[in-house]
């Protein structure tokens, strides 16, 4: 992962475990975690659900009597981290045969049961709409069975299931708003792994937020594949929208109503969003940014391409041109707006004048930071039915690299803007690098990194810029 800023904060949380306070259960879970922060955010209602289902979690694998991974398809090196993992518990399992070991999430989706023909030491196949079976599941592995759930569901959202939030840092936090996607981008697995988008009543979205607020959260991030596609009107698939009456139509929830909502009935918190998508993000929903002060000015906008002719195979429903437009509406709309962004680079036939144009587009946005990635074929995927991944490796790696060092001069450049700036930042937690230092971020969602004095996590204080790295501010508290 070539990810700035965020990613590298993210990246280290990848096969964390998580630990929740003890109910007296009697039988223990060890709950590791890869891939999105969606994934992690299910990984919460699992415990959730396990813990109502005689189960503590562990963060010590020794410990524990059934051992879940959820998992990550998005590219093939997560694959690969997830087969190493599952080569290690193998050597646990020898020596404690009646361990239970289940997969959980995009790979499980993927692969379904051929996981317990090829990974002989897995009891247990679940993907990311089957959750609320896991005690059953669990149950039958308890039987002698094997046993797989990987049905996709239409209605699914686990609107009703309250996740279990003791494995992050008390301050921030994410609640998912819709599951699946229906973009249909070629080169992603997601919608074969999460199945057909549907979008979860706003009522729970909102009372889920207060419960944050009651529990001292001070940041919240609103989760989906494709947020500005959010429509609610009463359940079920987003498709089905247009076979409903006007009248129901009418009483529809779109993203920019969902964010206004959130924002106005739960002011006490600090909201952010992702992912938003070029295609759909409409003026309502920067306009709604800018009516409320408790929603971050950050858009996490993927471009993948900046060649028109790679977004269309890439079918991902807009132009170079149509991207750079929704760039300008951000920059009129909330002048200060932190933006982020996503590149493939090595997609199937791309051109070296291909790989200028997305040079050429980094050049006229000057994003804040980014994730950059190279093209990794996934099975199944239209790219990989229909075109050829053509590009070498090598070719891969020369453009990848130009993609991430022209990254870094405009993060720096736009990190050194803003030396003698104040800005507002919420304190997450001890730096890395020092014990004396506190570090949070900005609205921009840029880390922000500082002297600890008095302060603590959870605080908000104003701080005096005064030098930078690439992916840092640096400065005192004022
Ligand atoms: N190869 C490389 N990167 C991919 N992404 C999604 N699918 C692939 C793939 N097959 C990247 C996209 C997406 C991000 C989450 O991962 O940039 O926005
Ligand atoms: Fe990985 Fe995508 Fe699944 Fe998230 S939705 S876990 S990024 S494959």
């Amino acid at each position: 992962m070539f990810g700035l800023n965020k990613k590298q904060l993210s990246e280290d949380k990848q096969g964390t475990a998580l630990k929740l306070k003890e109910n007296g259960n009697q039988r223990k879970l060890y709950l590791e975690s890869y891939g999105c922060q969606m994934n992690f955010s299910d990984s919460e209602i699992v415990a959730s659900v396990l813990e109502k289902n005689g189960f503590d979690t562990t963060p010590n694998i020794d410990d524990a009597d059934l051992v879940l991974i959820n998992t990550c398809s998005i590219r093939d090196k997560a694959e690969q981290k997830i087969r190493n993992r599952l080569k290690a518990f193998h050597s646990i399992k020898k020596q404690k045969p009646q361990l239970t070991i289940g997969i959980l999430g995009c790979m499980a989706e993927r692969l379904k049961s051929k996981f317990l023909e090829e990974e002989k030491l897995v009891d247990l196949v679940v993907g990311p709409d089957s959750y609320r079976d896991l005690p059953n599941l669990i149950k039958q592995v308890d039987d002698g069975r094997k046993a797989v759930n990987v049905i996709l569901s239409k209605e699914e959202t686990y609107a009703d299931i309250s996740p279990v939030r003791l494995g992050g840092n008390g301050i921030t936090s994410f609640v998912s708003i819709m599951r699946g996607c229906d973009n249909m981008c070629t080169f992603c697995v997601v919608p074969f792994t999460r199945g057909r988008e549907r979008s979860r009543n706003p009522k729970s979205i909102i009372s889920e937020v207060k419960k944050l607020v009651e529990n001292n959260y001070k940041e919240v991030t609103l989760l989906g594949q494709n947020v500005d596609s959010y429509l609610w009107c009463g359940g079920g698939l987003k498709k089905e929208f247009n076979n409903l009456s006007k009248e129901e139509q009418g009483k529809s929830v779109n993203f920019a109503q969902l964010l206004d909502l959130v924002a106005s009935n739960c002011p006490k918190i600090r909201i952010r969003f992702s992912t938003s998508h070029p295609k759909d993000m409409t003026d309502d929903v920067l306009h709604t940014m800018t009516k409320h002060q408790n929603i971050c000015k950050y858009i996490h906008l993927p471009v993948q391409s900046g060649s028109s002719r790679i977004l269309n195979l890439m079918n991902r429903g807009y132009s170079r041109e149509w991207y750079l437009n929704r760039i300008n509406s951000i920059r009129k709309i909330i002048p200060n707006c932190g933006i982020s962004m996503d590149i493939i680079t090595g997609f199937c036939t791309e051109s070296k004048k291909d790989h200028k144009e997305t040079l050429s587009l980094m050049e006229k946005v000057k994003y804040n930071f980014g994730y950059m990635f190279k093209y990794s074929e996934r099975p199944n995927t239209l790219a990989q039915r229909k075109l050829k991944d053509n590009v070498s490796d090598k070719i891969k790696s020369k453009r990848l690299t130009e993609i991430i060092n022209l990254q870094q001069s405009h993060s720096f450049e736009r990190n050194q803007q803003e030396i003698g700036e104040v800005h507002n930042v919420l304190i997450e937690g001890v730096s890395k690098k020092s014990k004396n230092k506190l570090f949070g971020r900005n609205t921009q969602n840029t880390v922000v990194v500082f002297p600890k004095e008095t302060y603590k996590p959870g605080d908000y204080v104003n701080v005096l810029v005064e030098s930078c790295t690439t992916a840092t501010l640096i400065g005192t508290t004022i």
